[in-house]
């Protein structure tokens, strides 16, 4: 079947792969018999004993199809219309979403400038001024991304400064942890750590870009953020019938923490890509920390579209030519050494021309 189509190999996204032989072999397996539809099924208590496993007991896991999803309905039991959502100017959540969160929440976003995807507490101090002012949207949730839209991490004393200022203020905190294992791998801590333990309220955990198929989960931690979620998700229509194949999904991510396995192998990829441009290719300059699975490069103008006809990336910024390449589960140790002689080549080719 589909012998007719040509996969290729792509820096695009991390979405660009397929799913994880783990994931597919869990798939398999759950795909037997009857079983009840809604969550009530006996595979999806056996990922809630993962996810607790994984992020503490009081963890509540929720399914829900996109990461747009898991951001927007991660807010919605809390966030009220003339609430507002603080999150940086290049938030997924503001960027994205095609105001999703605008749309189905009615709330304001306020993005923060960042030259990296990362906020940073004092610079919310203006907009707090005004709580109270019945003409100001109120401030409600800060929302951070984990890592970043350009791949950098918040440290665990950064989170646990920002909870500390969140608390003060009575704000909720909400991370987007669309890669969030590759933060824990960066960061060396278990999931943990870096959600329950840095008291975030809710997360919003990526299953697609690691190796999972349309699966995605809404972490709640505390009571507030738990209450009503279900009526919401299905308001939303992300309620599925056949849970059992999302949750046996996060099984198979979660079980024997497959979920580091796969994130140390793509964010260890890049930091080897990162290093041997460092080395033999200076005139690819690396514009941020590669903090995990994402690398930002300024490609030569010159190289660029020889460059993407053999790998393809997406431009971030064309007066720059600032490129991600993003790697994927399934990238290996050949295919940086591929993409290493394949910008020998372009280089050799345009010396020629
Ligand atoms: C940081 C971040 N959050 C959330 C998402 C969710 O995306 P989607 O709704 O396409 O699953 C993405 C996808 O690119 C992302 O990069």
């Amino acid at each position: 079947m589909f012998e007719e189509l040509k996969f290729s190999l792509s820096l695009g996204s991390d979405n660009h792969s397929g799913v994880h032989p783990r994931v597919m072999e869990a798939l398999q397996a759950a795909n037997r018999g009857h079983a009840h539809a809604y969550g009530m099924d006996e595979l999806c208590q056996l990922a809630t004993v993962e996810f607790k496993r994984a992020f503490g007991p009081e963890v509540e896991a929720q399914y829900v199809f996109t990461g747009t999803a898991a951001n927007v309905l991660s807010m919605a039991t809390q966030v009220r219309s003339f609430e507002a959502v603080i999150c940086s100017e290049q938030a997924h959540l503001h960027l994205d979403e095609c105001g999703a969160p605008e749309k189905f929440l009615g709330t304001k976003l306020w993005p923060l400038p960042s030259r990296d995807g990362k906020i940073a507490p004092e610079q919310c101090e203006s907009l707090l001024q005004r709580m109270g002012d019945q003409h100001f949207s109120q401030p409600k949730c800060v929302s951070l991304t984990l890592p970043s839209e350009f791949g950098v991490c918040y440290s665990l004393d950064e989170l646990r400064e920002w909870r500390r200022f969140t608390k003060e203020r009575n704000l909720m905190l909400h991370l987007d942890g669309a890669r969030l294992a590759n933060a824990a791998a960066f960061l060396d801590v278990s999931l943990e750590d870096l959600t329950r333990g840095v008291g975030a309220d809710v997360v919003s955990l990526g299953g697609s870009k690691n190796g999972l198929m349309g699966a995605e989960a809404v972490l709640l931690f505390t009571p507030a953020a738990k209450q009503a979620f279900k009526f919401y998700r299905k308001q939303a229509m992300q309620l599925s019938s056949k849970t059992r194949f999302l949750a046996a999904q996060f099984y198979a991510y979660l079980k024997d923490d497959l979920w580091r396995q796969i994130a140390e192998h793509s964010t260890g990829l890049a930091r080897d890509l990162e290093e041997r441009l460092r080395v033999n290719h200076p005139d690819f300059k690396i514009a941020l920390p590669v903090q995990s699975n994402a690398l930002f490069v300024h490609v030569p103008k010159t190289l660029l579209k020889d460059l993407r006809e053999r790998f393809f990336f997406y431009i971030w910024d064309s007066d720059t030519q600032l490129c991600r390449w993003m790697i994927s589960w399934d990238w290996t140790a050949e295919h940086n050494q591929k993409l290493l002689t394949a910008i020998t080549e372009v280089k050799t080719c345009s010396t020629l021309k």
